[in-house]
């Protein structure tokens, strides 16, 4: 009885302790740039940005290996062009708008207690896996345009395959925080920035 009473009390310290350092590391890592609103300012390049590169890159994917039932306009060598050369350019963008994206949302990765429920353990693995879909998806991309393979996989299928993740990852990512989206799309800037600790909406958004 004791000794259990005892656990409990040093499991309640420990995460007490835990939940403050992770208080103290969010203020501290505070800037009045990190606000929802430039989260979602971020956040809607980037999602606009990677939809580009998932449709240009199914184009490319179904012209090398065409559907029977799906006929595609493949005479029109200048289209494949301009779609090729876009998934190119707007992928090499995705590298600095993570960047920018993982900076703003820094904080929060500190949040405790990590993991508060079921369903949010589902949202932290979902993220986890968006968060890796979307830097291996420029990264392998970008060394595929320099030739360079430092690994044994297929470069095509792993990134299609990847891309359809990356792609479902998202959309739970957006669905979750739907709310705080809509909340801060329009909003002035001013309105969702305080220097102390900027980002806004419940815990779960
Ligand atoms: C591949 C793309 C993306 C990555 C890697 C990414 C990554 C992240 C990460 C790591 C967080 C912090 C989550 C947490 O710890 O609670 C976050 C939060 C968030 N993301 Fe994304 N995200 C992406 C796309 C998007 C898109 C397209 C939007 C829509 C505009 C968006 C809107 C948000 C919002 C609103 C938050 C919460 C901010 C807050 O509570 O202040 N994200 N994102």
């Amino acid at each position: 009885m004791g000794s259990a009473g005892g656990t409990g009390s040093i499991t309640e310290r420990l995460s007490a302790a835990l939940e403050s350092r992770s208080a103290r590391v969010q203020r501290a890592l505070g800037s009045p740039l990190r606000t929802t609103r430039m989260t979602v300012v971020v956040g809607r390049l980037l999602g606009a940005a990677f939809a580009i590169c998932f449709v240009t890159g199914l184009y490319s994917h179904l012209l090398q290996d065409p559907l029977p039932w799906l006929p595609l306009p493949v005479a029109a060598t200048h289209l494949y062009g301009w779609t090729q050369g876009t998934h190119v350019v707007v992928g090499s963008a995705l590298i600095p708008l993570l960047l920018a994206k993982l900076w703003v949302v820094f904080p929060k990765l500190f949040a405790w207690p990590a993991v508060r429920s079921l369903p949010h353990l589902l949202e932290r693995a979902s993220l986890a896996a968006l968060v890796a879909t979307a830097l291996m998806e420029p990264i392998t991309g970008i060394l595929n345009v320099l030739q360079w393979y430092p690994w044994d996989f297929s470069f095509r299928r792993t990134h299609f395959a990847l891309a359809w993740v990356l792609i479902g990852a998202m959309t739970v990512h957006i669905a979750v925080h739907l709310p705080t989206i809509v909340r801060a799309w329009h909003a002035e800037p001013a309105t969702t920035s305080s220097p102390a600790g900027p980002h806004q909406g419940a815990p779960d958004e």
